[in-house]
């Protein structure tokens, strides 16, 4: 059976873009897999240094996964920081790949184009995702487009181990769906928890409609853009037509119909999700930590025998 994995980086409430790019994916595809879902929260650490808010976005995560329709007996969910192998790979492909290399990294790139400064956990950042995927001899990753180059980065890793130790580690392959690899936000530019311009999954019903109000729309257009291509996820384009006709020139209503689709297919997975408690999360992480951490422990033996560690 070949084999599934996708991670999350517990930073804040997931929005319609990790739903659409990522989530609903991987709930389509898990059940023809080994599937593992994962919650990244040591890359989260990159730029989230508030624990408190950290344990709590852990939480909200896996409540999101079983929300959504992740069931913890067919697909493995467990927490990165839970299994330290991860951390330990990435150290090893981390000494095997190039600065200039990882400097191409758009994640980093794009923070120091900002003036920001990039910490040096965010520069090796593609290494321990590469390790979150070869650690598990993955074959498919269902993601969104931001995360292409990630994967041939994890590929590279792959291919450099392989070349300097003898073949260990496969080469996985993105998944990315194109009508919803790039979810555009409430100004048009892609959906981002950075940007400010989410639509949250979660979210009640009042906080998905104000933003949605805050869709940005465009006067001359025949009919709001930003607006409709959201829409559309949420409905086929066929009725889509009809409606945008009907309201032609007038937003609101167009905004209002686009919320009452949200909600529709949302509200059964938030009814769902409110009876998920805390304890049932730390079971079910319990529960995936201990299988994950099996699996890693005996790549990694295979791993330290051949680096030459193992004496
Ligand atoms: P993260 O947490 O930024 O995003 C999680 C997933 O949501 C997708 N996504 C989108 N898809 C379409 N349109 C959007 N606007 C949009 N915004 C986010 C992302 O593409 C991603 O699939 N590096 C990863 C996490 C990670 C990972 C892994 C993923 C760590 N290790 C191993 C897969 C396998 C990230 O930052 O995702």
């Amino acid at each position: 059976m070949q084999r599934l994995l996708t991670g999350l980086q517990p930073s804040g409430a997931l929005h319609i873009g990790n739903y659409f790019g990522a989530l609903k994916p991987f709930v389509d595809l898990y059940g023809d897999y080994e599937s593992s879902l994962l919650v990244v929260d040591y890359h989260a650490l990159t730029t989230l240094k508030n624990p408190e808010e950290l344990r709590q976005n852990i939480v909200n995560v896996v409540k999101d996964y079983l929300a959504v329709g992740v069931d913890p007996k067919r697909a493995t969910i467990f927490k990165q920081s839970d299994v330290p192998e991860h951390t330990e790979l990435a150290w090893i492909f981390e000494t095997l790949v190039t600065v200039p290399f990882l400097m191409q990294a758009h994640a980093y790139k794009d923070k120091v184009a900002k003036g920001l400064e990039a910490n040096a956990g965010l520069f090796n950042y593609p290494m321990l995702m590469a390790a979150d995927i070869l650690l598990y001899d993955i074959d498919v990753v269902p993601v969104g487009a931001d995360q292409r180059q990630h994967i041939e980065y994890a590929r590279e890793a792959a291919a450099k181990f392989n070349e300097t130790f003898g073949e260990t580690f496969k080469e996985p392959k993105e998944r990315i769906l194109e009508s919803v690899a790039t979810v555009p936000g409430t100004d048009g530019q892609k959906m981002s928890k950075s940007y400010g311009n989410t639509i949250p999954l979660f979210g009640t019903k009042d906080e998905i409609a104000k933003a949605v109000m805050s869709i940005v729309t465009d006067s001359s257009g025949e009919s709001p853009e930003h607006v409709y291509n959201i829409h559309s996820l949420f409905k086929e384009r066929g009725e889509l037509g009809a409606l945008y006709k009907a309201n032609k020139g007038n937003y609101k209503a167009s905004k209002e119909a686009l919320v009452e689709d949200i909600e529709a297919t949302v509200a059964p997975m938030r009814e769902r999700r409110e009876s998920i408690s805390d304890d049932e999360v730390r079971t079910v992480l319990a529960e995936g930590a201990e299988k994950a951490r099996e699996r890693a422990s005996k790549k990694m033996t295979e791993v330290r025998k051949k680096i030459g560690v193992m004496i």
